[in-house]
Parts: structure tokens; C-alpha cells; sequence
């Protein structure tokens, strides 16, 4: 199908909107009436036409305003992208990944043509036609893992694989939830992870790391992670806490509808061919409460993962504060019947 891009904004007047395609496709991530971390990867093999799991990189209606408040984050603040000088190896075979996926998979959108090195790129949607040289960083205007990651929807960690660990020595990141780049640059996997509440007494990041050290190339890996966000902000850094973390003081029983959004990560993770490292794009959907309780059986099972779920990751997940007001108002969406039960 043709898509129509929203002109939309993720911050200011929020002009953020789904549309009803959207909302039915967005990645309900609950499949019981209750939550806890897990080791929940599966492998990211398409799925059903239309969800956003069909295609490796799922471009969706808030492609350009997404792409537009990545390059306002990028200018207010460079930091949000950075590669370490050993990485731009993996930067060129991300390149190629995305710019290979993307032509194949939208090919309406995006067409790669290559002869050699000699490489051509064109995106319709953001109006680039570009030629340079594969692995000649002097014929792009930006290292290759910025230059297309300016052009992708979702933050991406670039891990360099050694001594069994992998490592944050590249990524861009502008549509975070609470973590920040600058800071976890050059850490592993259990040092990036240290903040998390309950999961590592509960053997979940050894089990991960050894299932990441193994994904090999042409078999990607996915899985969900979800938080909550009031507006639909992007931008939930550290860096910027003073600007949004005042904003959840905001939430009323008259506002909570529109403005308390289930955020939803699509995570992905990708073997590089020439740098053996591994990709890992975190792909944010957000989807505001009362859109959400257009579908009755995602309004009662969202009542009882909120109400049940334990207070440490509550907490963490930042809405601890305003947890009665949201059961307040999810409350009247649950009648009681067994979320099992289809609609
Ligand atoms: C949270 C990165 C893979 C489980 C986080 C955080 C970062 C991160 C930066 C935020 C930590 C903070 O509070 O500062 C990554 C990267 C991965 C990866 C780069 C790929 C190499 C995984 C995998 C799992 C996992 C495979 C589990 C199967 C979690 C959990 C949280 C978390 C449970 C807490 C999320 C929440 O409650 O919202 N991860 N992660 N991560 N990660 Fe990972």
C-alpha cells in the first residue's frame, strides 16, 4: 500500500497522531494479564502482511517527522552519535544492510543501484539522491553509520564483539527511554545493564549475552520491550530530563487519555558481515492510552499488567508516581472477562 506521511511533531504542541492503520498494527506487547523481564527473543523472520514485524526495518507513517526530530536532537546535541575509530567498518556494513533491506523490501521508497564501489542511493521520502564510493568515507557527508541512520527510524547500538562480551563502542541514540550514549559508551553488556531492577539475580543477562554472542548473519533476532511515556516525546534522555521529567506532573484524570502513551521497542539484532559486530536497532512505538482502549481486549489485560506489576519496575520504568491514575482510569476498560477471550 501507498503511505501517506504524517506532518507531525514529537514535541512542542505534540502534533503526534496514529492513524487507525497504525493503531492496529502497533505492538501490543503483552500476551498474558501480567509482566516480568524474560528472555524473550525470537528470531525477526518477517510476520503476518502489514504488522511491523513484516519487514527488517519497518518504515511506517511517522517516518519523516521522526527523521526531522532526529536531526533537531543531532543539532542540539552531537554527542547522540558517536563511533569509536574502530567502528567504522561496522558503520559501512550497517550502511549496506539497511540501503539492501530497504530498496528490496519498499522499493517505491528507496532505490540502492551499484556498480562496483560506485554506489547510488535514492530516498523518496526525504527527497536524497546520492552517489558515493562503498568504504570511502570522504564521498558521504557524514560517517557511513550516521549518514544512514539520519535516514532510519529507531535508535542503533553498534556492538563490537571480543573476550565473549559485546561492546557499546558505536550508536546513535536521540529516541531513548531514560539511557544515555555518552554515557554508556565503551561499556558491556553487564555494565550498560547494571541500573536494571530484579533481572540479573534472575540470570536473565548471562542467558541473553550468550544467545547474542551466537546470532549468526542472515538469522536475525527480535524481541519487546515496552515503558510508559506521558506526551509523545521521542527524546526521553537523560540529557534532556529537565526539559520532560517535570512533564509527568502534568497528567489529570480529564488529560491521561491523550496524554499517557504506552511506548513499545521493537528490538532487533543483526550480525555484520565484515566486522562480525552486532547491530541492535530499538525501533520506538508510541500509542496513547485512549487509542489504545479502541480495542477492548488491550484495555483490560493493560489494567492488570499496570496494576500487578512489581513496584521495582514500576519504578524504574519511571511511572510509580502516576500509577493510580492511570489503574483509575484503565480500570473502567476492564470488565472482568478473560483476556483470552478473542476481542
Ligand atoms: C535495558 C541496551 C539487549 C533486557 C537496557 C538499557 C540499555 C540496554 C542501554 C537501559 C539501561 C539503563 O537503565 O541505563 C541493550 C543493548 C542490547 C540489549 C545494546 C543488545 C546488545 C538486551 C537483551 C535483553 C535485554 C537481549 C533480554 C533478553 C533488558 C531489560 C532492560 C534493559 C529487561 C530494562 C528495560 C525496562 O524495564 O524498560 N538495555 N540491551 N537487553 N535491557 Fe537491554
Amino acid at each position: 500500500m501507498t503511505l501517506q506521511f504524517n506532518d507531525e511533531t514529537f514535541r512542542d504542541d505534540y502534533s503526534f497522531h496514529n492513524s487507525e492503520r497504525a493503531i492496529k498494527r502497533f505492538p501490543f506487547p503483552f500476551h498474558e494479564d501480567s509482566y516480568m523481564y524474560s528472555v524473550n527473543m525470537e528470531q525477526h523472520r518477517g510476520g503476518p502482511a502489514d504488522s511491523v514485524y513484516e519487514k527488517r526495518f519497518d518504515v511506517d507513517e511517522h517516518y519523516v517527522a521522526e527523521m526531522r526530530d532526529r536531526a533537531l536532537v543531532l543539532a542540539d546535541d552531537p554527542l547522540r552519535c558517536q563511533s569509536l575509530p574502530h567502528m567504522t567498518l561496522a558503520g559501512w556494513d550497517l550502511l549496506e544492510l539497511i540501503m539492501v533491506s530497504k530498496s528490496e523490501d519498499y522499493p517505491d521508497l528507496f532505490e540502492l543501484h551499484r556498480d562496483g564501489n560506485n554506489w547510488r542511493w535514492i530516498n523518496k521520502p526525504l527527497g536524497i539522491d546520492d552517489s558515493f564510493v562503498f568504504l570511502d568515507e570522504t564521498t558521504l557527508p557524514y560517517g557511513p553509520m550516521e549518514y544512514i541512520t539520519r535516514q532510519t527510524q529507531g535508535d542503533f547500538c553498534v556492538l563490537d564483539q571480543r573476550d565473549d562480551n559485546l561492546w557499546m563502542d558505536a550508536g546513535i541514540v536521540t529516541t531513548q527511554a531514560d539511557w544515555s550514549l555518552d554515557f554508556d559508551i565503551g561499556m558491556n553488556f553487564f555494565e550498560w545493564h547494571a541500573p536494571v531492577p530484579l533481572a540479573h539475580e534472575k540470570g536473565i543477562f548471562v542467558r541473553a549475552l550468550k544467545f547474542l554472542l551466537n546470532i549468526q548473519q542472515g538469522a536475525p533476532a527480535r524481541r519487546l520491550n515496552w515503558t510508559m511515556t506521558v506526551n509523545p516525546l521521542l527524546d526521553t534522555s537523560p540529557e534532556n530530563y529537565h526539559k520532560w521529567g517535570v512533564q509527568k506532573t502534568t497528567l489529570t484524570p480529564e488529560n491521561i487519555g491523550a496524554k499517557q502513551h504506552l511506548r513499545v521497542e521493537l528490538q532487533t539484532f543483526f550480525r555484520l558481515p565484515r566486522s562480525n559486530a552486532l547491530v541492535f536497532p530499538i525501533r520506538c512505538y508510541l500509542c496513547s492510552f485512549q487509542d489504545l482502549m479502541t480495542v477492548p481486549k488491550w484495555g483490560r489485560r493493560l489494567h492488570r499488567v499496570v496494576r500487578d506489576l512489581p513496584e521495582e519496575l514500576a519504578t524504574y520504568k519511571g511511572f510509580i508516581d502516576n500509577r493510580p491514575m492511570m489503574l483509575d482510569y484503565l480500570s473502567d476498560f476492564d470488565d472482568g472477562l478473560p483476556t483470552s477471550a478473542g476481542i
